[in-house]
């Protein structure tokens, strides 16, 4: 494979292939082409052994207590706070939130925001290419305070037409903007969406920019502050940890703005039968009891990635999105959506073949070990905007091999075979 432009800070050989064996269910199913990556990924062993550690060494609840056990289960939740905000260049654990994942973390914030800026008339704008985790939230946000939610409309290869944003300057509409949420990547079409371009017209217009980074975090190195948005979300199960584990981080000065979205223990500093006022930051939107083990595992699989190098990491996709493209892009019939040029695009080929449905290309490939998605993606009005219901989906991570994508061709070829 071809090694990327830009050269490496990280001076270690390239990351090959040898990066599967970190991957029990993996090496476990050496018959498996595992292509399902923007859904979920695969967990490398030093996750599995945090869970297990964590449960056999410190488990007990968090921050309640006074006796050592509990001490060294909040000492494991807090420092897995601390790796996340090193993960991100966060400027203060304060403004790591744990949540349960992507949804759960857009859902705090579509309510939280809501209730802090929005009015009747107003406008919360996102794009027509979200997951419906960004974007059913805030319809629903809109629809309670009789606001409006505005979409930056798509072109027809999937990209986002930004030249959208004038409009809504010349019209008058951006002073009616109060939120704006976006996808870092699109998980319908791979599309790499020009988030500079809306903060910079945010951060112009004091609007919070919202961003959802379930589709980066697994593939590129995440800088928070350095994005411009002001909240980011993402799902640790797509980063390589548990289920059932998730991060916002959002700039102070905004999360001590927000009201609570949920209430209950831990989120409390005082409680009187008229009135009840708010934990400090980051706990105010840490209702109840958290996953604790999750936490852990989350912060495992992100110094797994470090330890790597984040950047090797995303040289060795690049490699395999160029041979993924090549490979794909050769198959006669197979008709692939998205950007063609590989810097606004990563990761995800979404495609059908034509005459085929989407779920008899994915129940065929399962015959041959390979593993994709097919369907809307929960992501409707994208598949609409295409004049499709769905696509089949093949998605990669690092511990992928050129043979994977030399398997998925082939499948796809015996698919086109068998359905003539
Ligand atoms: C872009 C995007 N946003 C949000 C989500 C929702 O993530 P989760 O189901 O982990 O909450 C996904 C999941 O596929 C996604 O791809």
């Amino acid at each position: 494979m071809s090694r990327p432009e830009a050269p490496l800070l990280d001076s270690r050989p390239a990351v090959g292939d040898e990066i599967k064996k970190d991957f029990p269910l993996l090496m476990a199913h050496p018959e498996l082409a595992y292509l399902d990556n923007a859904a979920t990924s695969q967990k490398p062993e030093a996750v599995l052994k945090a869970l297990d550690t964590y449960y056999r060494e410190a488990n007990s609840n968090v921050h309640r207590a006074l006796y050592s056990l509990a001490e060294k289960s909040t000492v494991a939740f807090e420092d897995a706070r601390r790796t996340v905000e090193r993960f991100l260049n966060a400027s203060s654990p304060r403004e790591i939130i744990f949540t349960r994942g992507t949804t759960e973390g857009l859902n705090l914030l579509a309510w939280s925001l809501s209730e802090l800026l929005l009015g009747e008339g107003d406008i919360i704008l996102v794009s027509a290419l979200e997951h419906h985790a960004n974007f059913v939230p805030w319809q629903q946000a809109a629809l309670r305070k009789g606001a409006e939610l505005v979409l930056i409309p798509a072109l027809e290869d999937g990209t986002l037409d930004m030249g959208f944003l004038n409009e809504l300057d010349s019209d008058g509409r951006a002073a009616k903007v109060k939120i704006a949420a976006l996808a870092h990547i699109s998980n319908a079409f791979g599309t790499v969406h020009p988030v500079r371009i809306l903060a910079k017209w945010s951060r112009e217009r004091d609007i919070p920019l919202v961003l959802d980074a379930a589709q980066s975090a697994p593939h590129l190195p995440l800088d928070a502050q350095a994005t411009g948005a002001d909240f980011l979300v993402f799902s640790g199960h797509k980063v390589f940890g548990p289920m059932g584990s998730g991060v916002l981080w959002g700039r102070e000065e905004w999360l001590e703005k927000m009201p609570p979205w949920q209430t209950g223990g831990e989120m409390i500093s005082s409680v009187k039968p008229e009135k009840s006022t708010w934990n400090e930051l980051p706990y105010k939107f840490e209702a109840g009891t958290p996953d604790v083990a999750a936490a852990v595992g989350l912060a495992a699989a992100l110094d797994w990635m470090s330890s790597h190098g984040v950047e090797r990491l995303e040289a060795r996709e690049r490699d395999l999105e160029t041979y993924a493209m090549r490979k794909l892009t050769e198959v006669e019939g197979l008709i692939l959506y998205g950007p063609r040029d590989p810097y606004r695009r990563r990761a995800v080929y979404s495609f059908n073949l034509a005459g085929i449905h989407s779920h008899d290309v994915a129940q065929y490939l399962d015959k041959v070990q390979v593993a994709i998605r097919s369907g809307h993606h929960c992501a409707q009005p994208a598949m609409r905007l295409m004049g499709i219901p769905s696509t089949a989906r093949a998605s990669l991570a690092p511990y992928n091999t050129p043979e994977d994508i030399d398997r998925l061709a082939d499948a796809v070829r015996g698919v086109q075979e068998y359905f003539r």
